[in-house]
């Protein structure tokens, strides 16, 4: 195929850090290296094949480790992927992200992002000087999904280890190995591979142009607690105390928490915080009224969404004025 060819799709690069850009002093080390130092024209020199499948456009937003995110760069990252999706000259955006917080960027933008185009969100577990490093083929698969017709529609992606993640599922589940994602219950949206797309699911809940969650201005102050043996309830206290407007229990099991934790949590709704009790198991739902009583407490089920996850559309929901007694309806449609 001619790379210059004017009808392959045009997908926009936009990188962000992470170990995808990760650099260390000796190919063989894939720890305690330096995340988000290399650049992305560089990283687009790696996959001299991608010109063959999209006419590139690469933006630098930032150079980051991403357990450094912040509200505030999600809300520059939010903006520039709604002005770039506008543009009839771009037909899809890949981000390359850290590993760490990849989960919670792809749902910000999963309810944020105002178009059908694709967004694919990737990374690496290894850095780009690595013996056998994964991030170039990530890169070229997050492409190859980007550019393809399938991908439009389905909401923010994830495509790694030459699986598609639906953002709301996915979730990082290894500290060390390549394949490091999973989406617990439901499974991978469907595989990349060899430049072939396939999809084997679909996306039911609403996202993108059917949420009405936007990246407006800072977000409210939510915190996450977790519930253990003999949990006290200093935390939750303090973050009271700080005026946060949420909170949310990674709870035992069926997002239960410790009696402790219980009565502190009825404290902070009197107060006027709302609270989301999600699960630290790792896979499952939270039914409301299950393991705790939603209703005489006020706090609110997080369905299957995790802790991290949780906090996302808590505060998204808050910044758009969804009063407490609105919230369960938005953990349970988003
Ligand atoms: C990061 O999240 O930026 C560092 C870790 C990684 O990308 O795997």
């Amino acid at each position: 195929m001619n790379p210059s060819h004017t009808s392959l799709p045009r997908i926009a690069v936009l990188a962000t850090g992470g170990t995808i850009a990760g650099q260390a002093g000796d190919a063989a080390r894939t720890s305690g290296y330096k995340a988000g130092v290399v650049g992305v024209d560089k990283l687009l020199d790696a996959v001299p094949s991608l010109s063959q499948i999209a006419r590139i456009h690469a933006e630098q937003v930032a150079s980051i480790d991403s357990k450094d995110m912040t509200p505030a760069l999600w809300g520059t990252l939010c903006a520039r992927v709604n002005a770039l999706l506008a543009q009839d000259d771009v037909d899809g955006i890949v981000i390359t992200h850290g590993t760490d917080t990849l989960e919670e960027t792809a749902y910000l933008l999963h309810l944020t992002v105002k178009s059908d185009k694709p967004v694919v969100l990737t990374a690496a577990m290894r850095p780009a000087t690595a013996l056998s490093a994964d991030g170039p083929l990530n890169l070229f698969n997050a492409v190859t999904v980007a550019a393809n017709r399938a991908a439009w529609k389905q909401g923010v992606l994830v495509a790694f280890n030459n699986q598609i993640h639906c953002a709301r599922e996915v979730t990082k589940t290894s500290t060390y190995a390549v394949d490091a994602f999973r989406s617990p219950e439901v499974g991978a949206l469907g595989w990349v591979q060899d430049g072939e797309v396939r999809f084997q699911r679909a996306v039911l809940r609403r996202h993108t142009l059917q949420s009405p969650f936007e990246m407006s201005g800072p977000l409210p102050e939510v915190e996450i607690v977790t519930s253990y043996a003999g949990a006290s309830r200093a935390s939750i206290d303090a973050f009271v105390a700080v005026g946060v407007k949420g909170l949310v229990i990674a709870g035992t099991g069926n997002g239960s928490m410790h009696l402790t934790l219980q009565a502190a949590v009825a404290d902070a709704i009197k107060q006027g915080v709302a609270v989301v009790r999600s699960s630290r198991v790792g896979a499952g739902h939270v039914m409301r009224n299950g393991a705790a009583p939603d209703d005489a407490l006020g706090s609110i089920s997080a369905d299957t969404l995790n802790s991290y996850k949780a906090r996302v559309l808590l505060m998204l929901a808050l910044s758009k004025g969804v009063p407490a007694s609105g919230l369960q309806a938005v953990f349970d449609t988003y």
